[in-house]
C-alpha cells in the first residue's frame, strides 16, 4: 500500500550529495506520488525528540550542488542505545521513537545513512517500520552497492590534494604524505592514489613494512625521481602496531576515531632516508563542499529509487548501484558486512603495474 506521509533523515557523518537526495525524495514524492514528506532534525536525535520540519518544493529548491545537509546529521544517536542522564547506562528507546513516527501519522521511513546508520534502520524495519536505505558515505565501505553516496566527491578532493602535493615536494625534492580518511577501509586512498598517481599507496587491506616502503622510494631516486607521494588511509596498519586512534567518541555507537598514521609514516620513514618528509591530513575537507556531477545524478536517482520503492508498498530494503542499474536489495544482506578492498582485485593490480609501491613487496 502506497504511505500518505513518510519520515527522512540523514544519518551518520555528513557527505556531499545528501541535499540532492532530499531533493530528489521530496520532489519525487509530490511530483509522482502524492506523499506528504516530513523532515527529521540531526538524525535519529530529532526522531527521538521528535524535532521535525515538513519538506515541501520550496524547502529543497537551490539545495541541489549545496554541501552537507539541510536537515542536520548525527554519528552519535542510536535509539536502541540511548545514555541515561548521567551517561551511566543505556535503554532503548526504540518503542518511543516508533510512537513518535505514527503520532505524525508516517508510514514509512527513508533513512539516508552509512553502515551504522544502516544497521539502526534494520532494527527498526524488524519492529515492523517500513524502511528505505539510501546508502551514504564518503568510505564506500557499505556492502551491497557498487558505490556509496558521498564517495565520488571525497575521491575528487583527494585527488586534487595528490596533484597539488605533486609540484611543491618536485619542487623541494620532498616526501610528501598526505593521510585520507576512510575508517577501516583504503578506497579513499587508492583511487585517489591512483588518479593522482600517487608513488606509493598504504591502505589497511594491504599490510605495510617501512623498509619495503623506503626501498621502493630508493628505487624511484635511482630511476631519477627526487621526490615521492605517499597516500595513506586513515586506517591503515602500523607495522608493530594497529591502526592509529585519534580519540573514542563515547557516545557513538562506532566510538573509534581514526587518525594520525600520516605523521607516524612520515617520521618512521624520515628515520630511514635522507629525505625532508611532510606530512598532511586532508580530514573534513573531503566531506565538505559541492558533490560532483557523478554524486548530484547518483543522488537523484538513488532519491527517487528510495520514494518510489516506498510508494509501492515495499520495505525492509536498500537502494543500490548495480552496473548500470539502481536496484533494491534486502537491507539485512548490507547490514553488518563491510565492503573492503579486494587485496588481490583489479584496482590494486593495475596500481602494481604502474609502479605504485604497496610496501608489502619483500625487501
Ligand atoms: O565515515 C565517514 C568519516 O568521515 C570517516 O572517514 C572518518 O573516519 C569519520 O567519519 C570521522 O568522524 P567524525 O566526523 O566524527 O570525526
Amino acid at each position: 500500500m502506497t504511505p500518505r506521509r513518510v519520515g527522512v533523515v540523514t544519518a551518520g557523518g555528513d557527505c556531499p550529495g545528501m541535499n540532492a537526495v532530499l531533493r530528489a525524495v521530496v520532489k519525487a514524492a509530490a511530483h509522482e506520488h502524492g506523499i506528504e514528506v516530513v523532515g527529521f532534525r540531526d538524525g535519529f536525535a530529532g526522531l527521538l525528540s521528535d524535532d521535525s520540519l515538513p519538506l515541501g518544493f520550496d524547502d529543497v529548491s537551490d539545495i541541489l550542488v549545496q554541501g552537507g545537509t539541510i536537515l542536520g546529521a548525527s554519528n552519535k544517536d542510536d535509539p536502541f542505545r540511548v545514555p541515561t542522564g548521567d551517561g551511566s547506562s543505556y535503554v532503548d528507546r526504540s518503542d518511543a521513537l516508533l510512537a513518535t513516527l505514527s503520532r505524525h501519522g508516517i508510514e514509512g521511513l527513508i533513512v539516508i545513512g552509512g553502515d551504522g546508520s544502516l544497521r539502526i534502520a534494520d532494527r527498526l524495519g524488524a519492529k515492523g517500520l517500513a524502511v528505505v536505505a539510501v546508502p551514504k558515505t564518503i568510505d564506500n565501505d557499505v556492502a551491497g552497492t557498487d558505490i556509496t553516496l558521498g564517495f565520488d566527491s571525497a575521491r575528487a578532493i583527494a585527488t586534487e590534494a595528490v596533484d597539488r602535493l605533486h609540484t611543491t615536494a618536485a619542487s623541494h625534492h620532498r616526501l610528501m604524505v598526505l593521510e585520507v580518511m576512510g575508517r577501516n577501509t583504503g578506497w579513499i586512498a587508492l583511487e585517489a592514489g591512483i588518479a593522482g598517481g600517487g608513488d606509493v599507496i598504504l591502505i589497511p587491506e594491504v599490510p605495510f613494512g617501512y623498509d619495503a616502503v623506503a626501498a621502493g622510494i630508493r628505487d624511484r631516486v635511482k630511476r631519477g625521481r627526487r621526490f615521492s607521494i605517499i597516500v595513506v588511509a586513515e586506517g591503515a596498519t602500523c607495522p608493530g602496531g594497529g591502526a592509529v586512534v585519534r580519540r573514542l567518541v563515547k557516545d557513538s555507537p562506532e566510538p573509534v576515531r581514526l587518525g594520525g598514521v600520516g605523521a607516524v609514516v612520515a617520521h618512521a620513514l624520515e628515520a630511514l632516508l635522507p629525505y625532508e618528509v611532510r606530512y598532511v591530513v586532508l580530514g573534513h575537507v573531503q566531506r565538505g563542499g559541492p558533490p560532483t556531477a557523478f554524486d548530484r545524478v547518483l543522488a537523484a536517482r538513488f532519491g527517487v529509487a528510495a520514494i518510489g520503492a516506498l510508494a509501492d508498498g515495499e520495505a525492509g530494503c536498500m537502494v543500490a548501484l548495480h552496473g548500470p542499474r539502481i536496484e533494491r536489495v534486502p537491507l539485512a544482506e548490507s547490514v553488518g558486512r563491510t565492503r573492503s578492498v579486494d587485496p588481490a582485485g583489479e584496482r590494486v593490480q593495475v596500481a602494481r603495474r604502474v609502479g605504485t609501491v604497496f610496501g608489502d613487496e619483500p625487501v
